[in-house]
């Protein structure tokens, strides 16, 4: 795919990147010139493994940062380590880190569901929040948060998941207008079905797209600063028919919604 050189000379944290979706849009993005990317990830094993891999194809060009996002005073020293590493400045942040959340309502704890939003959601806030003063400083940049679909398509026991997209679906189209004229764009980004560890214990569905699949078309609506980057022609369908108020398709959305319920209840994991 083609970005016109957007990405050329950029620095990117991109949370999450030491798998699927992540290491996909961070290799991406130094394919297509970006001077320096470090991945922040929980994961040590993987984390090593991709900055070796990484490092071979871009020496000196991508960072490997372990953090856990749910900790904002470990968001808050990556950050300042990456600018650093950057050489102070910090164009993008893509807050992708994130997991897909599932349980019956009824058997989820309190406990379970601040650790959903830890992740799912403030994960994120903390790097936005933490961003910010940086961006502002050198007099813009730019915010993209990864949702999903979920946010609108609502699937049975999935609550947590769902809510903790749409928080932070809400967060970021909130935040677009807020600090616009301080020149920090902002995106929200759903991947779109994308086989990646996301599906470890279930499978993902035939038509699920790849990582890199996924990268192109976020950074596609990145580039084109998109309010709402939908990652495949199913979200798409989804934005759409999710809020429309004509009762036929509420109906529709009801039917299948019910359809999907009722599949689960019995067994079989559908979408
Ligand atoms: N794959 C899909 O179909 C799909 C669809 C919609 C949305 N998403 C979203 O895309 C994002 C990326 O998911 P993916 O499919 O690439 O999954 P993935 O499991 O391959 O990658 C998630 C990454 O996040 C990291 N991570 C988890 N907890 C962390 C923490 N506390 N701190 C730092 N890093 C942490 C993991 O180690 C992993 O490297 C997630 O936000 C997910 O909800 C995925």
């Amino acid at each position: 795919m083609n970005f016109d050189n957007y990405f050329s000379k950029k620095s990117a944290i991109v949370t999450g990147g030491a798998s699927g979706i992540g290491n996909a849009l961070t290799e991406t993005l130094l394919r297509n010139g970006a001077k320096q990317v470090v991945i922040a990830d929980i994961n040590p094993e993987n984390l090593d493994r991709q900055i070796s891999r990484l490092t071979e194809l871009f020496p000196g060009q991508i960072s490997g940062i372990l953090t856990n996002v749910t900790k904002e005073n470990e968001v808050s020293e990556m950050i300042d380590q990456a600018a650093a590493f950057f050489g102070g400045k910090i164009d993008l942040i893509f807050n992708n880190a994130g997991a897909g959340l599932s349980g019956e309502f009824e058997k989820l704890s309190n406990e379970d569901w601040e650790k959903g939003f830890a992740l799912n959601f403030y994960g994120a806030l903390y790097g936005i929040r933490h961003v910010i003063p940086y961006m502002k400083k050198q007099g813009g940049g730019q915010i993209v948060n990864t949702i999903s679909g979920i946010a609108w398509s609502p699937m049975a026991f999935q609550s947590m998941y769902a809510a903790t997209k749409a928080a932070l679906c809400q967060l970021g189209l909130t935040l677009r207008y807020e600090l616009w004229d301080d020149h920090i764009k902002v995106n929200t980004a759903t991947p779109g079905t994308t086989a990646t560890a996301i599906f470890t214990g279930t499978s993902a569905p035939d038509y699920a797209q790849t990582p890199m699949q996924s990268a192109a078309r976020i950074l596609k609506g990145v580039q084109n600063n998109d309010r709402l980057i939908l990652g495949d022609d199913l979200d798409v369908e989804g934005a759409r028919n999710a809020f429309n108020p004509d009762v036929d398709d509420q109906n529709a959305a009801d039917q299948y919604f019910l359809e999907v319920a009722r599949d689960r209840k019995r067994g079989k994991w559908r979408f």
